[in-house]
């Protein structure tokens, strides 16, 4: 399902800022190349991200969900001078093809890429962070949102990817089997419940939330 209608979608990537192309090569590599394509951000999303990026011009940045590395080089966009941007995925397959796409682009040096679960990985990171995009196994999406709160600055942002699961969380009854859309609509109420973070969802693509944390 999709939340904006495709001419919509359309007009709005017309007339809005383009791909660079080496982010049209990767959305086209990935299409291609690699399974599940519809995993990848794309254009207008991949906008959003930037946009919210350049406005919080992050030091540091996290990326839970690398895949082909199509939302890391948009979020990148944003990055303050010198700034850091660590993205972790447990997939190793993708490891190689994406750290070529990384050093071709304008960030290479900016760039951490991480392999692993990242359950494990982000206690490990000893970094205070402005920005993170969580784009994972959604099973574990409370747990990211616990382990990264600590680790993000006081009006840092987190953005959370498929929160309204192909719309399925509206209607729980009709999709009891679905157990992402059950995992998906938990995360939402307790996103809700936290009284310490503003949150707004967005019903683009799949549903992206914005969370701020406004107290420690
Ligand atoms: C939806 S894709 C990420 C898409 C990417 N952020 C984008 O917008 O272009 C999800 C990625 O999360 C990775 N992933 C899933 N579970 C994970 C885990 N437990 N630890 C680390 N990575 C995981 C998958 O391997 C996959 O590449």
């Amino acid at each position: 399902m999709d939340f904006v209608d495709k001419n919509i979608e359309k007009y709005v990537e017309a007339l809005s800022d383009k791909e660079s192309p080496l982010l049209k090569e990767i959305n086209e590599y990935t299409i291609n190349h690699v399974h599940q394509p519809r995993m990848l951000s794309g254009h207008l999303q991949g906008r959003i991200l930037s946009f919210i990026s350049k406005i919080k011009h992050p030091k540091n940045i996290l990326e839970i969900g690398t895949y082909t590395g199509y939302s890391a080089l948009c979020l990148a966009e944003g990055l303050a001078k010198g700034g850091k941007l660590i993205t972790i995925d447990r997939d190793k397959s993708l490891h190689d093809r994406v750290h070529e796409f990384f050093n071709r682009s304008d960030y290479a040096k900016n760039i951490q890429q991480l392999i692993g679960e990242a359950i494990n990985i982000i206690p490990e990171i000893d970094l205070k962070f402005d920005l993170v995009f969580i784009d994972a196994d959604k099973k574990n999406y409370k747990n990211y949102f616990d382990q990264v709160i600590h680790k993000l600055n006081k009006g840092g942002i987190i953005i959370v990817d498929n929160v309204l699961w192909k719309g399925k969380v509206t209607d729980l009854s009709k999709n009891q089997n679905d157990k992402i859309a059950v995992y998906m609509n938990d995360f939402n109420e307790f996103i809700k419940k936290n009284k310490k973070v503003s949150k707004l969802i967005l019903p683009v693509r799949d549903g992206l939330t914005l969370i701020i944390k406004d107290e420690n």
